[in-house]
């Protein structure tokens, strides 16, 4: 049977500053325009982010390409504690698959997998960090996140 409680989805990447806050922010607002309850947060691997804004490329892209202010998410370390909070946990890249890989608890209950692996086509690719990129590379992520948002909703809620 079904549950009636909102799936829930952990995206996380390295800083939780550029890639997994907007997919956050693209998700919530896919499934508000379905009308999907859902509950999505988003967090780092890394320490160095933690009580940060995102990133400035990042909340403009988010305001220019999807009219989205994510200037009052603030980056969070993932901690063990998130397998047992999450239904699934979907990382960006292969680097931090691995990480979550090697702390996930034997008994944690969150699904691991890669955001693009719900993207038809894509699966196994990587969201690639744009921390060190362009505000081309922002654009790419921001339209890599949106599309995999409507993978997600069809394959995961
Ligand atoms: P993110 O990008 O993982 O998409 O948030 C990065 C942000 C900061 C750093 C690396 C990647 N950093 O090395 O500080």
């Amino acid at each position: 049977m079904k549950s009636t409680r909102p799936v829930s989805v952990l995206m996380v990447c390295l800083g939780n500053i550029c890639r997994s806050p907007l997919a956050e922010a693209a998700l919530r607002a896919a499934a508000k325009r379905k009308g999907v309850a859902i509950k999505v947060d988003s967090a780092g691997t890394g320490d160095w982010h933690i009580g940060h804004a995102p990133d400035r490329r990042a909340q403009a892209v988010a305001k220019r390409l999807g009219g989205i202010d994510i200037g009052h998410f603030r980056a969070r370390q993932v901690t063990r504690d998130d397998f047992y909070r999450f239904d699934h946990i979907l990382a960006m890249d292969e680097a931090n698959f691995r990480h979550l890989s090697l702390m996930r608890p034997a008994d944690g209950t969150a699904k691991l997998s890669m955001l693009l692996d719900h993207l038809p086509g894509h699966e196994g690719t990587p969201v690639p960090d744009p921390y060190h990129g362009s505000v081309e590379a922002f654009d790419a992520v921001f339209r890599q996140v949106t599309e995999a948002a409507e993978g997600i909703l069809r394959r995961l809620t």
